[in-house]
């Protein structure tokens, strides 16, 4: 397919509609969005997609039940803990962005190996996004500069050090958003990086997603004309 995207953000949604819909708990909704996932990281590299970036857990999920949040973060540890042969089998790079610092100790060192272990490999750019919040993301970046450069850097801020500073550091922003169930928000998902995405908006929850599904979204990304603020030509 032309005019592929390189890099494909997806917020997961509607798992816990799912399973209520299949009169099964919550959980198992995350368990199969989480099946899903990883069978879909092998359909957007083989689309041509080089990034591919998912909301997994934000800095306001810890508000849900606590069985629920238990729940997730048994998903997330397990996929840390058990993944890296598939990733290294399938030439995947796994980042983690959000702030780590709030995690568990043990689940910050399943990260960190992860992360490590497919840090040279050359396929996919797989990034979950895990406790993490756009607004979140962009005050620790400041706070970060703040404390690292002087007061004339500070005073000097560009738009590229900041860039710089947030956790998807060296990533090109994502081309395409593609946000699962029906709704239509952002919920504080990489509000720097989507300055100019597409967005599109599937019906289906997130279990449900596929390759049929997926190839609908990149035909409505390759038909869309891409301005970034400007015009292009022959509209002059
Ligand atoms: C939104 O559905 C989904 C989540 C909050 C969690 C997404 C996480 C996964 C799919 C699995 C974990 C990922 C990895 C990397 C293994 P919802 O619960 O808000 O659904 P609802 O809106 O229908 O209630």
């Amino acid at each position: 397919m032309a005019n592929v995207p390189e890099h494909l953000a997806i917020i997961l949604d509607g798992n816990g509609r799912w399973a209520k819909k299949k009169g099964l708990p919550r959980n198992a909704g995350h368990v199969a969005g989480a099946r899903v996932l990883e069978d879909m990281c092998e359909v957007v590299w083989d689309k041509g997609i080089k990034y591919f970036t998912v909301y997994a857990f934000s800095t306001e999920n810890w508000n849900r039940p606590s069985d629920e949040v238990a729940a997730l973060m048994k998903l997330l540890r397990d996929y840390m803990k058990n993944s890296v042969k598939r990733a290294m089998k399938n030439n995947l790079r796994v980042r983690v962005i959000g702030d780590k610092s709030g995690l568990d100790e043990d689940l910050q060192d399943s990260i960190r190996t992860l992360e490590e272990a497919t840090e040279l490999n050359t396929g996919l750019n797989f990034t979950i996004a895990l406790n993490y919040g756009g607004r979140d993301e962009i005050v620790r970046a400041v706070r970060k500069l703040a404390s690292e450069k002087d007061i004339d850097f500070m005073r000097g801020l560009t738009d590229k050090d900041l860039s710089c500073a947030l956790d998807t550091a060296g990533m090109p922003d994502p081309d395409l958003l593609i946000r699962t169930c029906a709704e239509e928000r952002i919920s504080n998902f990489l509000l720097w990086q989507l300055a100019y995405s597409e967005f599109y908006f599937a019906d289906v929850a997130w279990p449900d997603f596929n390759e049929a599904e997926l190839d609908k979204a990149l035909e409505s990304y390759a038909s869309r004309t891409r301005r970034f603020g400007g015009l292009v030509k022959g509209e002059e």
